[in-house]
């Protein structure tokens, strides 16, 4: 049984590479998702196969493979891991096309059942949901089988703890992070969002609020909230080795002042680059790893390259240039907008509806004209939104306090006596 699994694993492998070749987080990292996929469904497959060589038919169930991936990727990724799983296990099952048939519903509940977990309690859901359908399926398909309802139960059982134990290794090794280990990220006592509160608290405080940004925009066009809100608050990190470098940590001096706009620009260029390699250093997901580095796309900091200008230096346009690439998906471009929108509110003396709009309009058609957007793939009407929920977001946060009436110390000493 086990020469079958090495023998029909590559020719699984293959077909899945077909289908999976469409997704657009596989071409952004090849390595880190096929790993991930391959190492889960190697996992799974052969644990099958030893419960289905030392227990019966009804202990093979697609639910470990199935919702690990769904949580790690998505439910499309975690559907094709079903059609995997199901043929590979279809043949071995014997009656192949009612196995597959049987194997494919469980497998689909259990991936629609895992789409937006965000904490571990809820895993129970999928189990519950396989559990009903295997059972089920024994019981109308198999002529009311119902010496197989313990043994579908107790494989379901191990698969989910098996999942539960796994998850937060398979996440660290792959950097492929579920929403449930990117919330555990974001709890704001990681050591470098700690280190960052202490050395740059500045920084610290603007991706705070960018993280409510971003939040609003991603709600508003269906992309990913919790990667979005985590990435802010991570990606700025590398501001924290030199704080006093960036504005908004600043105190009165500016050591930009004393040195040449060059110099400047690489010192900021650092804050994207040393901020990848704490990103690789402490296993952050390879998906903030790329809002870190796209979060400024290839943008010239005009304020140093005006500066250079002035002093008649002739620095070429791309030595102020961040090194990028430009956003390469929708979160990457969601938080640079956010990021730049949070940098003009600041420079606003006030903030109101109409002149937040017109900046922010004026934004988007310099990111738009300098081909930051090129390879995103927001629509027109997605930024519009994303603008709107920013905006909104911004005056909420900004309203004005209700000024109360004075009330005279005297009548309140009175109030409180009774
Ligand atoms: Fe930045
Ligand atoms: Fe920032």
């Amino acid at each position: 049984m086990l020469n079958f699994t090495l023998i029909f694993m590559p020719s699984w492998y293959l077909i899945i590479k077909f289908l999976i070749s469409r997704n657009k987080l596989f071409k952004l990292h090849p390595l880190n998702y096929w790993f991930a996929f391959i190492l889960v469904l190697d996992l799974g497959i052969l644990f099958n196969v030893f419960s289905l060589k030392y227990y019966s038919n009804p202990s093979v169930t697609p639910i470990f493979v199935v919702v690990t991936i769904t949580l790690m990727m998505d439910f499309y990724t975690g559907f094709l891991s079903t059609l995997a799983f199901s043929f590979y296990f279809s043949f071995l099952l014997g009656s192949p096309l009612k196995s597959l048939i049987a194997l494919l519903i469980i497998g689909v509940t259990s991936a629609y059942l895992s789409k937006k977990i965000y904490s571990r309690v809820r895993i129970f859901i999928p189990f519950l949901g396989a559990t009903i359908s295997q059972i089920l399926i024994y019981l109308i398909y198999y002529d009311l089988d119902f010496a197989a309802i313990p043994t579908v139960f107790v494989s379901n059982l191990i698969q989910m703890l098996l999942l539960l134990g796994t998850l937060p290794y398979l996440e660290y090794i792959t950097r492929v992070y579920s929403d449930i280990g990117l919330l555990e990220l974001g709890n704001l006592n990681h050591p470098l969002l700690r280190k960052l509160s202490l050395n740059a608290s500045g920084t610290y405080y603007h991706s705070l609020i960018i993280a409510n940004l971003v939040e609003s925009a991603s709600e508003a066009i269906n992309t990913n909230p919790i990667l979005l809100r985590v990435g802010a608050y991570f990606h700025d990190i590398g501001k924290s080795l030199r704080p006093l470098f960036f504005t908004e940590n600043q105190k009165g001096n500016n050591p930009h002042d004393k040195i040449n706009p060059k110099l400047s620009a690489l010192i900021l260029n650092l804050h994207v680059t040393k901020g990848q390699e704490l990103a690789k250093k402490y296993r952050l997901p390879i998906l903030i790893e790329d809002l870190i580095v796209q979060h400024h796309g290839t943008r010239i900091k005009r304020f140093f390259f005006h500066k250079s200008m002035k002093l008649n230096e002739k620095f070429p346009p791309e030595v102020f240039k961040y090194p990028g690439p430009i956003p390469q998906f929708k979160e990457a471009a969601i938080l640079m907008i956010a990021d730049n929108i949070e940098a003009i509110t600041r420079s606003m003396e006030k903030i109101d509806k109409k002149g937040l709009e017109e900046m922010a309009d004026n934004l988007i058609h310099d990111l738009f004209f300098e081909g930051q957007l090129d390879d995103c793939e927001l629509t027109l009407r997605e930024i519009n939104e994303i603008k709107d929920a920013m905006v909104e977001t911004v005056l909420n946060m900004n309203h004005s306090r209700v000024t109360y009436p004075e009330i005279p110390r005297e009548l309140l000493k009175e109030v409180n006596k009774d």
